[in-house]
């Protein structure tokens, strides 16, 4: 894409931020309840919906394991129910026009650089998890907590979730990023769910319960997750543990990419970096978690110092934009073009 395209996109897209977000319309999970699933009475439905499995899309890709011990159901109802579920959710294919309209209900959330959202073409995107990993102090957290506000300026009733594993979300800098951009800190605030995450069982516990929040009325459109992987690390060390460190990894980023794509919220995630020593031409780092977080991240931002203080973002990974690198300074009122 041309440089001046993406820039055009931008602009349009901020016009187009006031707008509502609007869910693409799940007319199928209406028409057919949880209780008409084959085998799931009222007391089963009861205890799915409690174990957040409340539409018909979230029983559709659910595992096995999931709704037997979630329901308190036999291997086979789970089969027939899941079964049930996924025909009437009509899962099957859909042609690019159908899909181009359903993208229509994507948005993007910005970091107000310009030079950052021209390199995501508008921001974070909803309905997908987006990456930035990097060295310490290169800007990871910053940008979470940016976000988090960026996403009350395009909509106050929005509600972003911060899972806080390293103690490092700070109201103060929340507050200036909210002067910075005319905002009432204290209403933002209100609005930012904070849990500090005190081990990966709880950060993967913490994530299932953002579930809960929505359920509760709240309009969560973004969810951060900082550090992604810092507990995973620390807590399994060794090459006897790394099975079980990336499926549990995997399970974690699984729940994360089921609430973006259900609800249509944004996931951004950080991750550290470890050095290669093997390396002897290139950047000698390499983002940890292995192919389980770079497949899971739809959006991949490599973040490192750049001259005289800056910055430097690097998309290594999109689905739909070219690799490319942007240059940005941290600052009293957030990120901005250096
Ligand atoms: P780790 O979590 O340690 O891996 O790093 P990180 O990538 O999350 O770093 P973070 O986003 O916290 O960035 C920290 C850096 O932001 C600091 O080193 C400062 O350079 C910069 N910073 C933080 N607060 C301010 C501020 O109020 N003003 C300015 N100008 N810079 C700040
Ligand atoms: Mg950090």
């Amino acid at each position: 894409m041309q440089k001046a395209e993406v820039i055009a996109k931008v602009e349009k897209f901020k016009t187009k931020r006031e707008v509502p977000i609007k869910m693409s319309s799940k007319k199928t999970e209406k028409e057919l309840k949880i209780e008409d699933l084959p085998g799931i009475g009222a007391a089963s439905a009861e205890k799915l919906r409690e174990g957040g499995f409340d539409t018909l899309m979230s029983i559709a890709v659910a595992t096995l394991g999931e709704i037997v011990n979630s329901a308190g159901v036999t291997e086979t109802t789970a089969r027939k129910a899941i079964k049930a579920a996924r025909d009437g959710m009509d899962m099957g294919f859909q042609s690019g026009l159908e899909l181009m309209k359903k993208r229509e209900s994507i948005q993007k959330i910005p970091t107000g650089c310009k030079n950052f959202d021209t390199l995501l073409a508008g921001g974070v995107e909803t309905g997908a998890i987006t990456e930035c990993f990097g060295q310490y102090g290169s800007g990871k957290t910053q940008i979470g907590q940016i976000l988090a506000v960026q996403t009350i300026l395009a909509d106050p009733e929005a509600v972003a979730v911060y899972i806080d594993t390293e103690n490092t979300f700070r109201p103060g800098r929340v507050i200036q990023f909210c002067q910075a951009v005319g905002l009432n800190s204290e209403d933002v605030l209100k609005n930012i769910k904070v849990a500090r995450a005190f081990n990966s069982d709880h950060q993967m516990l913490l994530a299932e319960k953002v579930e809960d929040l929505i359920k509760e009325g709240l309009k969560v459109k973004l969810v951060v997750v900082d550090s992604l992987t810092a507990h995973f690390r620390a807590e399994f060390v060794g090459r006897g543990t790394l099975a079980e460190r990336q499926q549990k990894l995997n399970k974690h980023m699984h729940v994360l990419a089921r609430l973006a794509v259900i609800h249509n919220l944004a996931v951004y995630v950080t991750n550290q970096v470890m050095s290669k020593p093997d390396q002897f031409f290139g950047d000698p780092t390499e983002a940890i978690g292995g192919h389980i977080v770079a497949h899971n991240s739809t959006y991949r931002i490599y973040l490192r110092r750049g001259k005289k203080g800056t910055r430097v973002g690097k998309l290594v990974d999109a689905p739909d934009l070219a690799d490319d690198e942007c240059i940005f300074q941290i600052t009293e009122n957030g990120i901005e073009d250096a």
